[in-house]
């Protein structure tokens, strides 16, 4: 397993360009089973999950062919619609191929999705929307079997704004008989880009955003060319972690509105930030000042997905600060590892506790999820000495070569291959 090598204590100067959003890729990719033409994605990264998503792609007969940063994608020839145990449990998104392969194929046969350990991720939204679709779903062996051959529009009703729920529901929908309305739907800004490129195919669904969708089910799609959203998580880690080691950055292609939420907690923490079309500029020029307290929610709450990242920039903050969990049981797995490095954090119903120390000491830490894990990076950047990250496999899952970037910043960070 590779790990990072960090001398903590440089200040990260210079710019940086984000890539296109994993969450909004992969949903994306999946919803490309539904036409039998060729889709043009661009702008795509080399993350893992979306590696692992055109492997599941590949397995169900689609053409999956890479020009540099342009995925070519043709479902023409997909001939399947079985995913085994061994592809669909490397990421939560296998699921979502529910939705396409019913849409695609009136059928599906899918192994539970893997992905981040972050809490139980039952997937009862889904199903229970399916089958308001009119779909057939037996559970046996770790396995979900969908008879879609009922499949036609109706209205659900979904008891949480799940994002996957969401997104697999539309793919479900674009092509089944009738009319589908999804109450209390997700908002993030990904669920409107799957909306933005399905409609693109030719698809009939409005209101991704708002408390509704509708998707009036159409009899074919068509291919197209479509370049992802910005990964507004990525853009948050970097200006965290600006925020924590100082410096000053500009951080291009993004669209601020996306995470206004956190641009707000910085200022308010000390950071200047200046945002003008797709590029913001961050300076920080002293320890930052205790956010207080964050919650996470649904868009467009304090994102999830930035949780580990504020609550590190916390444990090195002027002041006493509180970050309540509410999506994931547990996702405060990667505190354990910062308590080596000298943070003072107390756990209590889903609420972290932390009181800012002036600094992090370095230690061998070890990644136990995606956004934890690249927590424990930002912690090594500011923190005294050398600080080892292990199992950073886990963090290649949603960034690119994160150390070259890093370090292009003035981050003193190398990666130690693992020897095969
Ligand atoms: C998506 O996961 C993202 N993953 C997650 O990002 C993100 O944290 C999450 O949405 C919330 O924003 C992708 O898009 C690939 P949910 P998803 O369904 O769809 C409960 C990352 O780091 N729930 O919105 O799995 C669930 O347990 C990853 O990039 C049910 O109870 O999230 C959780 O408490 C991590 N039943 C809450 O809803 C269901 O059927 C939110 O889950 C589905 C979900």
């Amino acid at each position: 397993m590779d790990k990072f090598i960090i001398v903590g204590g440089n200040k990260l100067e210079g710019e940086i360009e984000v890539e296109s959003a994993k969450n909004a890729y992969l949903p994306i990719l999946s919803a490309c089973l539904l036409c039998e033409e060729e889709v043009v994605l661009k702008k795509c990264p080399m993350f893992e999950d979306i590696k692992n998503m055109c492997d599941i792609l590949t397995s169900l007969g689609v053409k999956v062919e890479r020009f540099e940063d342009e995925l070519h994608i043709n479902a023409k020839c997909a001939n399947n619609f079985f995913i085994s145990q061994n592809l669909s449990k490397k990421l939560r998104s296998s699921i979502f191929t529910l939705g396409s392969l019913l849409g695609r194929f009136k059928q599906a046969k899918v192994a539970y999705p893997g992905g981040c350990e972050i809490g139980l991720r039952p997937i009862d939204l889904h199903l229970k929307g399916l089958r308001a679709l009119g779909v057939k779903i037996k559970e046996f062996h770790g396995y979900i079997s969908c008879d879609g051959s009922g499949l036609c529009g109706a209205d659900i009703y979904l008891d949480f704004p799940s994002v996957g729920a969401t997104e697999n529901l539309i793919m479900a929908a674009v092509l089944a008989k009738g009319v589908t309305t999804i109450f209390n739907p997700a908002k993030e800004p990904e669920i409107e880009d799957l909306q933005n490129f399905l409609n693109k195919m030719g698809a009939k669904v409005c209101g991704a955003g708002t408390n509704s969708i509708k998707i009036v089910g159409v009899k074919k799609l068509y291919g197209c060319t479509h370049t992802p959203i910005p990964d507004r998580i990525i853009a948050g880690t970097y200006l965290i972690a600006c925020a924590m080691c100082g410096g000053k950055m500009l951080i291009k292609n993004t669209i601020s509105n996306h995470f206004s939420i956190l641009i707000n907690k910085l200022q308010n923490s000390g950071c200047k930030i200046k945002q003008f079309n797709d590029k913001i500029y961050i300076e920080s020029t002293k320890r930052p000042k205790s956010i207080n307290f964050v919650k996470t929610m649904p868009y467009p709450g304090f994102p999830t997905d930035l949780q580990s990242q504020i609550l590190c920039m916390q444990t090195i903050s002027k002041g006493y600060s509180q970050i309540q969990e509410n999506l994931f049981e547990t996702r405060f797995k990667f505190v354990p590892e910062l308590l080596k490095m000298g943070a003072n954090i107390t756990i209590k119903n889903q609420i972290a506790y932390v009181l800012g120390v002036k600094k992090l000491f370095g230690a061998e830490v070890y990644a136990k999820d995606l956004r934890g894990g690249v927590a424990l990076v930002l912690a090594g950047l500011c923190a005294e000495g050398y600080t080892t990250v292990c199992d950073v496999y886990h963090i290649d899952r949603g960034y690119e070569n994160l150390e070259k970037k890093l370090s292009l910043l003035g981050a003193n960070i190398k990666r130690e291959r693992e020897l095969k």
